[in-house]
């Protein structure tokens, strides 16, 4: 099911997808005007950012008022690799950020806009508890991901399906998950965490056993499966997206930096284009 786009985005959307030959070229201008567009007024401003502001304007992007809208955003996971470039990412673009750790006690962060709490991602009620705040709740927890715990397969699931109940009281929250790049799609129709190289990746098929729990919902989830490969490294804003299958480079290989992962997420909260849908992303 598409995003909610307004009908002006949507027809920007396809002008730019004719104009340019692909839907790719489209989505990355799309995210241009959407991050660079101004907000508020410029009595000088350049050609380039005058067009920006135009077709922002025509994508609904650009809020009107001084400022562009401010998020409450929580992150669970948000001491982990890609969970902190999540809070960084989204402190920089000036959200409102609530961070979770399961132990938020010894944690000193001067940044502004900013607070710890503890949360564990298996306790739907604590969950509950904190969804009344956020517009947006995004999940980059890897239980088992660093121990590769094989005797607790289902930890993505559980964590799903708390995520998935502490939502029932709380329809309007939108979910962002960034979840693993196994349930992608080797060729069309097999995934990965189903070939039998991987039958001993337990934490592989657990995350997709959370992505079929999302799927089987109505609650606004969106899913994030990285590229296969994903580590600490540059933030370039350049890269390309996907659906079900992976994005690859000219070398065949599936890559992002947690950074770049970061801003896919953050343009993700700020411009929905997946509700309801999983995505990929990879140079
Ligand atoms: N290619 C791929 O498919 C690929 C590769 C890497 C990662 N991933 C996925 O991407 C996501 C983020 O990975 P990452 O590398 O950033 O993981 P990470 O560095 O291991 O960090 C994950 C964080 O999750 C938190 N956490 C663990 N159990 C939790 C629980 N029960 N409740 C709440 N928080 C919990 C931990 O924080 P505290 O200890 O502070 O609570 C930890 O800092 C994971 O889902 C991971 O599996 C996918």
């Amino acid at each position: 099911m598409p995003g909610p786009e307004n009908h002006d985005a949507a027809q920007l959307r396809l002008f730019c997808r004719l104009m340019l030959g692909s839907a790719d070229a489209a989505d990355r201008v799309l995210r241009q005007i959407h991050r660079r567009a101004p907000d508020g007024p410029d009595e000088h401003p350049s050609d380039r950012a005058r067009l920006f502001r135009m077709a922002a304007d025509l994508c609904g992007v650009r809020r009107p008022g001084p400022k562009r809208r401010i998020m409450h955003i929580g992150v669970i996971g948000a001491t982990g690799t890609v969970g902190s470039r999540i809070v960084t990412e989204a402190l920089d673009r000036g959200h409102q950020v609530t961070a979770f750790s399961r132990d938020a006690s010894g944690i000193e962060d001067g940044r502004e806009n900013i607070r710890w709490k503890n949360l564990d991602a298996t306790d739907s009620g604590a969950i509950a508890g904190i969804l009344p705040r956020l517009d947006v709740l995004i999940s980059g927890s890897g239980a088992g991901n660093a121990a590769k715990d094989p005797t607790e397969p289902g930890i993505h699931a559980r964590e799903a399906a708390a995520l998935l109940t502490a939502l029932e009281g709380r329809l309007r929250v939108r979910l962002i998950v960034v979840g693993g790049a196994a349930s992608l799609e080797a060729r069309p129709g097999v995934v990965f965490a189903g070939s039998d190289e991987l039958l001993d990746a337990a934490v592989l098929r657990g995350h997709d056993e959370a992505l079929n729990l999302f799927r089987a919902s109505d609650r606004l989830w969106t899913y994030l499966s990285p590229a296969g490969e994903i580590a600490p490294g540059e933030r370039t804003g350049r890269f390309r997206i996907g659906g079900d299958q992976p994005v690859t480079d000219a070398g065949g290989r599936s890559r992002i930096s947690a950074e770049d992962a970061a801003v896919a997420v953050l343009d993700e909260v700020e411009l929905p284009r997946f509700v309801q849908r999983r995505f990929t992303i990879g140079y």
